[in-house]
């Protein structure tokens, strides 16, 4: 649904009230939340407000889509069951068999997972390319019908940084339209739309959610067209947020611009700490300035982020180790809530891409900063450190 025109300009001032009016019969300043499978008629056909049956709308899942819309900068936008189910619906809405997608080769392993063994038997072709190299990006796109270009800007998990606007500008060239994954990012980081992405994808159970206890997706866009397009999938295939979800995850997003101020503090200070640490291989964390994205994540972000990822020296085992010695970070799939997570994402998250041109690194860890206090995740990370046998 269409973002307010009277949404006033700040981002937070936005992320509390986009969406929010409250009700007008009692004046509960919490919209309430709907949970109507159906919707009565004044005579057939006579629906008050539009809504007519839950499939294809409900006020509880309208605000949230108006919410993204006014936080993304875009004109329309659509909740999903999950990430997966937004990604699903919006690839059927605009290709075709025969349509190829152009992905980054360090794209999440579900993402890889649907294009390739999914949509792939629906004749979607696919080519992963390195998105840092824009020459071989063109050159992909050129050699095939490629209708999508696909990003994950920083990646996960390997914390790649890749140029927006340029990369719009190389789709653009060739016809095909930018989606870029806003997930590790979050719109208070970084607005893709503004840069000249065509679609902004979201696992709505990181980040926007913020608490670990509701799954969703999303899809912004900008576009008429577009939007009618993936709005007709919507609500012909059905992949929607069922009102709980949406109303847990506008709780989460109303908050989202001061927790990610925090992941983003707490982000840093890790990445700082584990630097230093002898038993380090590398860091990946845009706001170090070693890392090679640092001033290209300066200039398309608002800050860094939660997300760190870490490789060790000792291989695979330290990995383990440390990932297996840790009480405040907790070990478990996901990202993006209040609460710090450990991943090891070569059997975790990204498992089906083991063995694949997407596959991790093994000795490589993945950190989700919550929003504790910065010192006991430290101390966390410093206990689990002296379990590694001097030298690994
Ligand atoms: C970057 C990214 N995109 C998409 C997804 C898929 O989202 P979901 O798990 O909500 O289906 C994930 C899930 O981990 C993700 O990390």
């Amino acid at each position: 649904m269409s973002s307010s025109d009277s949404t006033p300009a700040g981002f937070n001032t936005r992320a509390v009230h986009a969406g929010q009016a409250f009700e007008p019969r009692t004046g509960a300043v919490v919209p309430p939340l709907h949970f109507s499978s159906t919707y009565a008629q004044d005579g057939i056909g006579g629906l008050r407000s539009g809504y007519e049956y839950g499939r294809g709308g409900n006020p509880t899942r309208d605000a949230l889509q108006e919410q993204l819309a006014a936080l993304e900068g875009g004109s329309h936008a659509y909740s999903f069951g999950s990430g997966l189910a937004a990604e699903d619906s919006m690839i059927r809405a605009l290709t075709r068999p025969g349509d190829h997608i152009v992905l980054g080769n360090d794209a999440y392993g579900g993402t890889y997972r649907l294009i390739s063994r999914v949509l792939g038997e629906w004749g979607i072709g696919n080519t992963p390319v390195d998105m840092s190299d824009l020459d071989a990006v063109a050159a992909a796109v050129a050699a095939n019908q490629t209708r999508l270009v696909w990003v994950e800007t920083p990646s996960n998990p390997m914390m790649k940084i890749t140029d927006i606007a340029a990369l719009a500008t190389v789709a653009h060239d060739a016809g095909a339209l930018l989606v870029v994954d806003n997930t590790f990012a979050s719109p208070y980081l970084q607005n893709p739309l503004a840069l000249g992405a065509d679609v902004v994808v979201h696992s709505t159970t990181k980040y926007i959610g913020g608490h670990s206890d509701v799954v969703g997706g999303a899809i912004v866009v900008n576009d008429p067209e577009l939007a009618e397009k993936i709005g007709f999938v919507q609500f012909a295939v059905g992949a929607v947020s069922g009102p709980m979800d949406a109303f847990l995850t506008t709780r989460g997003l109303k908050t989202l611009g001061v927790r990610m101020d925090r992941h983003s503090d707490n982000a840093q200070a890790v990445a700082e700490w584990l630097l230093q640490r002898p038993e380090v291989e590398a860091v990946l964390y845009p706001g170090l300035p070693s890392h090679p994205g640092h001033e290209l994540a300066k200039k398309q972000m608002k800050k860094f982020g939660g997300m760190v990822s870490v490789q060790f020296k000792g291989g695979e085992q330290a990995a383990r180790t440390v990932a297996e010695s840790t009480s405040v970070f907790t070990l478990a799939e996901s990202l993006g809530g209040i609460e710090s997570l450990m991943n090891y994402p070569s059997e975790m998250t990204h498992a089906s891409v083991k063995g694949t041109e997407l596959a991790v690194p093994e000795n490589l860890l993945r950190l989700s900063c919550g929003i504790e206090d910065v010192e006991d995740l430290i101390a966390d990370l410093e206990q689990a450190f002296s379990r590694l046998q001097p030298g690994s």
